[in-house]
């Protein structure tokens, strides 16, 4: 038996970096993936990526982590389709780099709401 045999997953960020390491990864080990991200496309590709290795994945829609609504409804869809969750990896996020005294203050309010809001949110709403 795999270590994460029909445990349901919710892993945003799948279109690129640690989520789309993560994602094949875990449905690897039996879990049942349900992704999202800003960008649908490349998640969906994440997806397709997964079904031909043999794994479950699921991509609702276009996600935004930084919108509870959003997550919220993710988390709806991924417990609908999948009876329940059972692992959250919140690994998502963006950062603005830069030299700080030529950045606008806006970055801060943008990392803290891309890198960590987005983690409540979405632990919060699973
Ligand atoms: N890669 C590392 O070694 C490392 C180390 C420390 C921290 N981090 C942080 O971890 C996070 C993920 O790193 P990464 O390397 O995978 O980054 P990445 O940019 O390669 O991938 C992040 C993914 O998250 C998605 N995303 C960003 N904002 C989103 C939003 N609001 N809603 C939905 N999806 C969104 C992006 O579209 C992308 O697919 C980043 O915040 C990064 O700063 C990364």
């Amino acid at each position: 038996m795999k270590r994460l045999e029909s445990k349901v997953a919710l892993i945003p960020g799948t279109a690129r970096g640690r989520g789309t390491a993560a994602a094949p990864r875990f449905a690897a080990e039996g879990a049942l993936v349900v992704g999202g991200d800003l960008l649908h496309e490349e998640a969906v590709e994440t997806q397709r990526l997964i079904a031909r290795e043999g794994g479950t994945a699921l991509t609702p829609g276009p996600l935004d982590i930084t919108d509870g609504d959003a997550v919220r409804t993710w988390v709806e869809e991924a417990a609908d389709a999948f009876d329940g969750v059972d692992i959250v990896c919140a690994d998502a996020g963006a950062v603005r780099f830069g030299p700080v005294d030529s950045r606008p203050h806006d970055d801060s309010a943008f990392i803290l709401r891309a890198g960590l809001d987005s983690v409540r949110l979405t632990v919060r709403a699973a």
